[in-house]
């Protein structure tokens, strides 16, 4: 499974003497962590290699079912030297109804990175970075898919070779996706949002009032609207999620209809010559997406899928080197 043999860990002291590097929202990190990652990601991606985690164990709790993400940080974590254990949704005594308080203490003894994924509040995986000794990930929760986020920029990075001054049109929810990639994208300078989401499934105001507030410092701007009109003339990037965001249940019966006009279409990518399409993936076709835009030239969906990886490479690495400086 792992070079732990050939490299044997060094077990940190016990208890720790400062707490680990953990990226539970894009809002943890500082404007340089973020520019860092995302470069670091694009370096991955371009075949740098390091072993930054050789000697160190990840373990990999998923509660919610996922292929992009769990695979990206199983197979980053291994390429970077680590060991990895995985924990399926009943595997951990939190089934039998052992404390999280109490399941952070024993494992922040034992790991040295967490990676999870929760459809409940991120303030649970706060929990686990409490004790101090254990760098935790959130893989998605409720509010926000920070690492998502991260290989969304690294994605349009090593695309358009800069952030800075991107047009994007993000069509779909306001979920855990958007809030991550609102809060990410309003740190880069003359970054313009568009989003366009269904009523009732909006941006929620406590991240308008976050991603307004990193605007103000870099000069990007965030409109959002209900409908599909008054779209951007110009955008250099469409952005889409499933209407069904892993995790999560509509609070309206009749959310179909609501979400229907929601759709990037043929003739809506086509209104943006040279614009690229991006999608966080599991995708529905026919749904929030057509096949033609999924599966045609401007499409980078798969290649920000197979990104995901090298962006948990850097965030592993960023989070190996915090227990070294
Ligand atoms: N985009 C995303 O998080 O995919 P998975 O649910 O497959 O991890």
């Amino acid at each position: 499974m792992t070079d732990l043999l050939d490299e044997p860990a060094v077990l940190p002291a016990w208890p720790p003497e400062r707490p680990a590097r953990s990226i539970i929202s894009i809002d943890d990190l500082t404007a340089p962590d973020l520019t860092g990652l995302v470069d670091r990601g694009v370096q991955f991606a371009a075949g740098a290699r390091s072993r930054a985690l050789a000697g160190l164990v990840t373990g990999i709790h998923f509660g919610k079912p996922s292929t992009r993400t769990r695979t990206a940080f199983s197979a980053g974590a291994l390429r970077l030297g680590a060991g990895v254990i995985a924990y399926g949704p009943g595997d951990l005594q939190l089934s039998t109804g052992e404390t999280h308080e109490d399941t952070a203490r024993v494992l922040s003894g034992m790991l040295d990175v967490l990676v999870m994924r929760t459809a409940e509040d991120e303030a649970i995986m706060r929990r686990y970075a409490e004790p101090g000794g254990l760098s935790v990930i959130n893989a998605m929760s409720a509010q926000e898919h920070p690492t998502q986020a991260l290989c969304d920029l690294s994605t349009l990075q090593e695309h358009f070779g800069r952030l800075g001054g991107l047009r994007v049109l993000y069509v779909g929810e306001g979920n855990n996706t958007a809030t991550a990639l609102s809060l990410a994208l309003m740190r880069c300078p003359g970054v313009r949002l568009e989003l366009r989401t269904p009523t009732g499934y909006g941006l929620p105001a406590d991240y308008h009032r976050r991603a307004r507030a990193h605007a103000a410092r870099s000069g990007a701007t965030l409109h959002e609207r209900h409908d599909m009109l008054d779209l951007p003339a110009d955008v250099d990037v469409v952005y889409t999620t499933r209407w069904q965001t892993t995790g999560s249940a509509k609070h309206t019966t009749d959310w179909r209809s609501t979400f229907d006009p929601f759709r990037v279409t043929e003739p809506l990518l086509a209104a943006y010559p040279g614009a690229v399409f991006l999608h966080d993936l599991p995708a529905h076709r026919g749904e929030e997406v057509d096949a033609a835009v999924l599966d045609g030239p401007a499409s980078l969906a798969f290649r920000q899928a197979r990104m995901k990886m090298f962006s948990a490479m850097a965030v592993l690495e960023w989070c190996a080197a915090g227990r070294s400086s």
